[in-house]
């Protein structure tokens, strides 16, 4: 029987993994000879793969971090408790998540976004209230939301920031995780009782800057495995992500030119200096009150590259940097426009490079 292959849409703006991924996920389901726990559509060790990468087999690598880290969330979800992906903001924790569910259920869309607002019906399931009036509670009237359909065909669901959903939300999964098992009270006989089947469990991520872990209930962290996503900690791979993120992401822009190089050296080195409040030399200084992640740096060489190509018909500049950094690093406090602006006279006055000297002289462009 030949694997059913989707296909990627040009106009799609961001695919899921696995349409993105499909003809790897293929071969690698064609060559696995590895076990599979129940439910998986891949073995442990070809998931691995896929995630971390192997040039030999042309795998791309899509998350860059320990492979220790994605072994440890794989034997999780092939338990029967939950993973919980903490961290910083912007560290890949959603895109971790996708990859996972991608490899393991052959689909990442069952996700959950928590918010404020999240109920129930976002989780388990609602009505369709025309056949609700006309014939009551059926299985034909019910609409199945996430949590439902991964329990019933044995899926891994996402629920995003976990954590911004009220508690007595976030206590909803616990029977789903524990006994495995979804009621539907409305429902008579065996629909009332949706029992997990092989390859469902959830991974939930949360962000340690929103609502803390901590608010969680004691009983829901029990019934996860937490593992923390840090950010990227050598700066050439953080450069080498940023590099081939954005150049992925300019083409699929239409956007021919990448950006050059000693622009994206600017941009991951201001990026890491501020996030981390230490200089490439160890120098101590002042943290912006935002994140700087990579994720936000990705999106800023993006935003660079379209603006040099749309707006100037040039190659980046470091002045282009200054304009798209604004977006990134000021929007919260008052105080970060001159933190940024003490950053600008102490520490990128001071390098010598022709780079860093224009990246200095753009400074103009910076609020007051
Ligand atoms: N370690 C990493 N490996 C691969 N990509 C990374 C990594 N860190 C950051 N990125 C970049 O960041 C993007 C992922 O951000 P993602 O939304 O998954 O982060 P997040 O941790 O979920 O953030 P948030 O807490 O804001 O939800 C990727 O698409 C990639 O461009
Ligand atoms: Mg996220």
């Amino acid at each position: 029987m030949s694997a059913k292959k989707p296909t990627a849409e040009p106009s799609l703006q961001r695919p899921p993994a696995e349409v993105t991924y499909a003809a790897e996920l293929v071969a690698l389901e064609k060559a696995d000879t590895g076990p599979k726990p129940p439910g998986w559509k891949l073995s442990a060790r070809a998931v691995r793969t896929f995630i971390m990468g192997d040039a030999a087999k042309g795998i791309a690598r899509k998350f860059v971090g320990q492979p220790a880290l994605v072994e440890r969330a794989m034997v999780a979800l092939a338990t029967n408790r939950g993973l919980m992906l903490v961290g910083e903001p912007g560290t890949a924790k959603s895109l971790l998540s996708e990859l996972l569910c991608a490899a393991i259920s052959g689909t990442s869309t069952l996700t959950i976004q928590g918010s404020a607002g999240t109920t129930d019906d976002h989780i388990k399931y609602s009505w369709n209230y025309a056949f609700l009036l006309a014939e009551g509670p059926t299985p034909r009237a019910l609409v199945p939301a996430p949590l439902y359909n991964g329990m019933k065909q044995g899926l891994v669901v996402r629920f995003e920031e976990v954590t911004r959903c009220p508690l007595e939300i976030q206590d909803s999964l616990l029977s789903s995780l524990s006994d495995r098992v979804l009621a539907v009270p409305e429902l008579a006989g065996p629909d009332g009782m949706v029992f997990a089947r092989d390859g469902f469990n959830i991974i939930a991520t949360a962000n340690t800057r929103d609502l803390g872990v901590n608010e969680m209930s004691a009983a829901l962290k029990r019934r996860f495995n937490f593992e923390t996503v840090f950010p990227i900690q050598h700066a050439n791979v953080e450069l080498e992500l940023v590099r081939t993120e954005s150049k992925r992401l300019l083409e699929r822009s239409g956007v021919p030119k990448a950006v050059p190089e000693d622009v994206l050296e600017l941009l991951v080195t201001t990026f890491r200096e501020l996030r981390t409040g230490q200089t490439v030399d160890g120098q101590a200084m002042e943290r912006l009150s935002v994140p700087m992640s990579t994720a936000e740096a990705v999106s800023v060489a993006h935003a660079v590259g379209v603006r040099a190509h749309f707006l100037n018909d040039a190659p980046a500049t470091p002045a282009d940097l200054v304009d798209c950094l604004m977006g990134a690093a000021l929007k919260v406090e008052k105080e970060d426009v001159t933190r940024l602006r003490r950053y600008f006279e102490q520490r990128v006055a001071r390098q010598k490079a022709p780079h860093w000297q224009a990246f200095y002289e753009a400074r103009i462009k910076l609020p007051t």
